[in-house]
């Protein structure tokens, strides 16, 4: 499954991920720089926040208000409505393409 990460300076990242991994181990075992993920992937650090891109936010999925990534992600700099953490992005086949942008920096 492919993901394209591109960067606050528009520079654009093609990796391959298994199906079952995170976005967020994507970018890490691929030294995606942007991504920090401090927390190890269980939703409580928010380093590793990512801008969907609006094409693919619907399969995404939106961030739900009243959940824990919402609290989390009160705290990261610049959240938009495409806002989520790549550590809550399973990927799966029809996530296949999917367009995450990196915030300039993680806080
Ligand atoms: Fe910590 Fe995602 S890795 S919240």
């Amino acid at each position: 499954i492919k993901i394209t990460f591109v960067a606050s300076d528009g520079e654009r990242r093609e990796v391959e991920i298994e199906e079952g991994e995170t976005a967020r181990e994507a970018a890490l075992y691929n030294d995606v720089p942007g991504i920090d993920g401090d927390c190890g992937g269980v939703c409580a650090c928010a380093t590793c926040h990512v801008h969907v891109d609006p094409e693919w936010i619907d399969k995404v999925g939106r961030l739900m208000h009243d959940g824990m990534e919402a609290d989390l992600l009160q705290f990261a700099e610049g959240t938009t409505e495409y806002s989520r953490l790549a550590c809550q992005i399973p990927m799966k086949p029809m996530l296949d393409g999917l367009v995450l942008h990196l915030p300039e920096q993680q806080y």
